[in-house]
């Protein structure tokens, strides 16, 4: 099957495991619910829980405690673009090529939206524990999840692309910020699949590293499209960098540097994979794939 096919199939897979989370859409609260589905069934390309799937063929394989986790990790992910999209952070009105959710729903929705979705997240990873055959290795899952997400990764890197915004930035500060605000929920995605098929500790440090990779390429491909992507093809606007002043692999070392550095880490990511043992050529053509994404 061509790549571009089973991609297709993938994600449509995926957003069908997904959606057997979803909330409800009922009580006195419901307004919730619907700015929870709104932001969650806008698309995406679902990168992350695909991403979790797919390294888990590299161990003893996919199985049934992987879905609550792939579900909690693309709340969480989207949680955060909820957030990052609110007038004190990025200020932006399109996402996933709707409305944000604070603007389709209001600024207060928008952020109890991101609160319960990022609360759900827990909740339903929570239950998966709770139900797991082998708790042990759910709740290491859970705990990664956890640290993955929270001030020591990705909300970290927030706190410090916000705080520099506007300021001169050091490429060591840059790389901090992209380790944590992007790579973090990669290396959850690579390292909670890896966990939960039964690698052991050397491949699920070998896994992480790979993430860590992808993840800085993928942010700064993210730079590169704010500058020359269309808006229409990314779903969200041109241009959001520049508006809030922020550095990026683009303003220090222009389009065609920093396409260099999305080339490098990406080829450093297949390498680190090359040594887990088995391979999985879908996963491999997938994280090629990103050199070039339009969106
Ligand atoms: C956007 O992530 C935020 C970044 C970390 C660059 P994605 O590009 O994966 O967004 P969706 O999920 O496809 O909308
Ligand atoms: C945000 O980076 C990464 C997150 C953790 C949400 P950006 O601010 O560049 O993401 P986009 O471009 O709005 O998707
Ligand atoms: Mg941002
Ligand atoms: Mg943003
Ligand atoms: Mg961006």
């Amino acid at each position: 099957m061509e790549f571009k096919e089973e991609l297709l199939q993938k994600t449509e897979l995926v957003n069908n495991i997904i959606k057997g989370f979803y909330p409800k859409e009922e009580g006195l609260q419901k307004v919730i619910f619907e700015a929870m589905n709104y932001s969650i069934d806008a698309g995406g390309k679902r990168l992350r829980p695909i991403f979790m799937m797919e390294v888990s063929k590299l161990f003893d394989g996919f199985n049934k405690d992987i879905e609550p986790f792939m579900a909690a990790l693309e709340m969480i992910h989207t949680y955060s673009l909820v957030h990052d999209d609110l007038p004190a952070m990025d200020n932006d009105d399109y996402r996933r090529g709707m409305l944000t959710t604070h603007k389709k729903f209001g600024h207060a929705m928008g952020i109890l939206a991101g609160d319960a979705l990022l609360n759900f997240a827990f909740e339903t990873a929570a239950d998966a524990v709770c139900n797991s055959n082998d708790i042990n290795r759910a709740a290491k899952a859970m705990s990664v999840l956890g640290k993955k997400a929270g001030a020591y990764g990705m909300i970290g890197g927030q706190v410090v692309d916000v705080n520099l915004s506007g300021s001169k930035t050091t490429k060591e500060q840059l790389d901090f910020i992209y380790e944590n605000k992007t790579s973090a929920l990669i290396e959850a995605a690579f390292v909670i699949g890896a966990i939960l098929s039964g690698a052991n500790e050397e491949q699920i440090n070998l896994v992480e590293k790979a993430a860590y990779n992808i993840g800085m390429a993928f942010q700064i491909q993210d730079d590169i499209l704010d500058v020359i992507g269309d808006a229409k093809v990314i779903g969200k606007p041109v241009l959001s960098d520049e508006k809030n002043e922020k550095t990026t692999y683009v303003t220090i070392y222009g389009v065609d540097g920093a396409k260099k550095y999305v080339k490098d880490y990406t080829d450093e990511a297949i390498n680190i994979l090359a040594n887990v043992g088995m391979e999985n050529v879908f996963l491999n053509n997938l994280i090629i794939s990103l050199i070039n994404r339009e969106k």
